[in-house]
């Protein structure tokens, strides 16, 4: 299918699923080669990671432990803007080599501000690992150890990645088209 209907919004097919399963496995093969051996503990980043991290791990056999971590976002009773706090670090991360498993870094300032928290905990080691990165939109400057994929300045779905809550669950990525009557099948 290379047209994808998600609620309101058109979206055409981006990156097909065997391009993206190529840049997996390259990057577990970067990971194992790095940290063979530390015994590493990854922490996807849910939700929009939950699939990205499930072809991953399989693909870096290793051993190594898993750890699913989310962000919660409210409003401070007294700050202006929103506060995105990491929750679901049950893991005893201090000493450990850390891998934090995001599905795409946009701003960045999600990335930075998780980096902050975990560095806190003293690790040995944290590197960043993104399916996507958006280059142009990038706000602060953070490591990207492992990145599978860059992509223009554009909203994507699918293979974990949503729009309002749907569009997660294709083997594609699709890009929103911003004028679907041009659109031609
Ligand atoms: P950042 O803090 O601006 O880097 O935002 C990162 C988060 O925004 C990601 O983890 C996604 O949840 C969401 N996001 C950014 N760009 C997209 C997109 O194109 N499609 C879907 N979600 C996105
Ligand atoms: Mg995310």
């Amino acid at each position: 299918m290379e047209k994808l209907q998600v609620k309101d919004k058109t979206f055409a097919i981006s990156i097909p699923e065997a391009e993206i399963q190529k840049q997996v496995r390259r990057v577990a093969a970067e990971i194992v080669r790095d940290l063979e051996g530390k015994h590493p503990l990854f922490l996807p980043v849910l939700n929009g990671a939950f699939i990205f991290a499930a072809d991953l791990l399989r693909e870096v056999n290793i051993p190594c432990e898993v750890s699913f971590i989310k962000l919660a976002s409210y409003q401070g009773t007294q700050s202006t803007g929103e506060i995105r706090e990491v929750i679901g670090l049950q893991a005893d991360i201090t000493g450990r080599h850390i891998v934090i498993v995001e599905d795409i870094i946009d701003s960045g300032l999600t990335m930075a501000h998780m980096l902050e928290t975990l560095q806190a905990h003293n690790p040995a080691s944290i590197s960043v690992c993104a399916l996507l990165v958006k280059p142009g939109a990038l706000k602060v400057e953070i490591p990207i150890h492992y990145k599978c994929m860059e992509i223009p300045n554009d909203f994507i779905v699918g293979y974990g990645l949503d729009y309002d809550g749907d569009g997660r669950n294709t083997r594609d990525i699709y890009t929103l088209v911003k004028d679907p009557e041009l659109f031609s099948e």
